[in-house]
């Protein structure tokens, strides 16, 4: 018998979906009982929400269980958990061998966790990493407890079918479904009452959401209606099937921003195909005009992956030509890194030179960077809204936010506040910010009317 509720705490590595996962993991172990702490010393049960995705991910959890094993000398009672999606591959093996950890649960089994808590209450080590067809965690609020109340994130789907040769996720996090509509209407209904101003959407492949007769674009149509001042986001489209509707309606509605991050993973059709991305370095280019065609003003992202098997240099000179012909506003770029049981892993092989993709992908950065600053040198003397988020990293007395196009935006707070719609001049740049001055609230509404009036004149 405890005297006082079990106190947990969750750490989260990885990408949004598995902070959004936290988050309902934070739902579920409030609803039975237990009180949320913010460090991992207050907690009677540390839980570490991993992600698996490269080998450099694993490596940081692995060296934070270290470092609670030393916690665990000095609190032989606390509890150390590992979720998410290294729970897959390490299963037993790290119960067994290495002694760190009590409790592994994998993505689609946290409704398991209060009672695999209790079984190690009883001396137990507790194990579910079964992956389901079904689970969505549909009914399940999740407890926003370390957001900023501005901005938050909402599954739509889980799992991933699209089995990309160098990727993982399809293994951690099993088979693709879609979350009942209703379900997500009615949290974004919940969010825009508590005075959330913007939500992205979240899946692996957000355009094979299908529920009844719910495709992606209506869903986005549904949730821009939920409240016209809360702005819409998404996050991650394949450009194998993006619906061109949804070009439309994002250039139409003022909350559904003018930013899209389409991974591209490589410029070159034949390392596309050995990637698994049915799409060629054409068609992905011709996707991109037709976006920019449609919504005057789209900013774009991406993802790369520098050094994947076989990578010729005329096929990474192809994926550094691609990006200069996009202009990405900002760009995630990685090494390729092996992962067990992937197509890649059994039937390929990982023969880039450790130098070589490291040299390769220092060259993809440097060109981005230089891309973003000249792209964010040109902002100067714009006028955006940004949605403020929080006080800036560096200082109380300045705000920071982002702007439509997702760029962040630092400038004197002065009476604004998180959660105000602000347009603010850009009067300088780097290659990861915009600097500027404010010169009114606003809403959506209005800034975008009033952008209308100034096109037409
Ligand atoms: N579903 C998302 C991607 C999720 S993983 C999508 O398809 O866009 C995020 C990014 O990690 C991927 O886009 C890819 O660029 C990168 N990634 C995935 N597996 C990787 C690996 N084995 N090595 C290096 N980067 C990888
Ligand atoms: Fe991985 Fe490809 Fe699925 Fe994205 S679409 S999660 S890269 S398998
Ligand atoms: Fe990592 Fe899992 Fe996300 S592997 S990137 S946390 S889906």
């Amino acid at each position: 018998m405890t005297e006082h509720k079990t106190r947990f705490y969750i750490e989260t590595y990885g990408c949004q979906m598995n902070f959004a996962d936290s988050e309902i993991v934070n739902s579920i172990l409030i609803e039975s009982g237990m009180e949320a702490v913010q460090t991992a010393e207050q907690a009677d049960v540390v839980l570490l929400n991993t992600c698996a995705i490269r080998d450099n991910a694993e490596s940081k959890v692995w060296n934070r269980l270290k470092e609670l094993r030393g916690l665990k000398k000095t609190n032989k009672a606390m509890t150390v958990g590992v979720l998410g999606c290294m729970a897959e591959r390490i299963k037993e093996k790290v119960i067994e061998r290495e002694h760190l950890v009590d409790l592994v649960v994998g993505p689609d089994a946290y409704r398991d966790l209060p009672n695999l808590l209790e079984q190690i209450e009883d001396g137990r080590k507790a194990v579910n990493v079964l992956l389901s067809l079904e689970e969505t965690y549909a009914d399940i609020t999740p407890v926003r407890t370390s957001g900023n109340g501005v901005t938050a994130f909402v599954s739509i789907m889980r799992g991933c079918d699209n089995m990309c040769s160098f990727c993982v996720v399809p293994f951690t996090r099993g088979r693709e479904r879609s979350r009942p509509v209703e379900s997500i209407l009615g949290e974004l209904k919940q969010l825009s009452d508590e005075g959330y101003k913007e939500v992205t959407l979240l899946g692996q492949n957000v355009n094979s959401y299908k529920f009844g007769e719910t495709d992606f674009t209506r869903l986005m149509d549904f949730a821009s209606q939920v409240n016209p001042e809360m702005r819409i986001r998404f996050t991650s489209p394949h450009p194998k099937d993006f619906p061109t509707p949804l070009l439309h309606l994002i250039a139409e509605r003022p909350n559904l921003c003018n930013f899209i991050h389409i991974p591209a993973q490589a410029g070159s059709t034949t390392m596309l195909e050995r990637m698994r991305r049915p799409y060629t370095r054409e068609q992905y280019l011709n996707l991109i005009s037709e976006m920019k065609s449609i919504i005057p003003g789209l900013a774009l992202s991406t993802d790369i992956i520098a050094g994947f098997c076989g990578e010729t240099e005329q096929e990474h000179e192809d994926t550094m030509s691609l990006m200069r012909e996009v202009e990405f506003e900002l760009a995630y770029m990685f090494a390729y890194s092996e992962r067990e049981r992937t197509l890649a892993h059994r039937k390929m092989e990982d023969d880039v030179p450790e130098q070589v993709k490291k040299s390769r992908l220092t060259q993809i950065i440097d060109q981005q960077m230089a891309i973003q600053l000249e792209n964010n040198l040109k902002e100067i003397g714009a006028t955006h809204i940004v949605l403020n988020e929080s006080d800036s990293k560096r200082s109380t007395e300045q705000l920071s936010g982002r702007t439509d196009t997702n760029k962040m935006v630092v400038f004197d707070k002065q009476e604004y506040r998180p959660g105000d719609y602000v347009s603010v001049e850009i009067t300088d740049a780097t290659s990861a910010t915009l600097i500027g001055k404010p010169i009114k609230k606003t809403s959506l509404t209005e800034f975008f009317s009033q952008e209308i009036n100034i096109q037409n004149r």
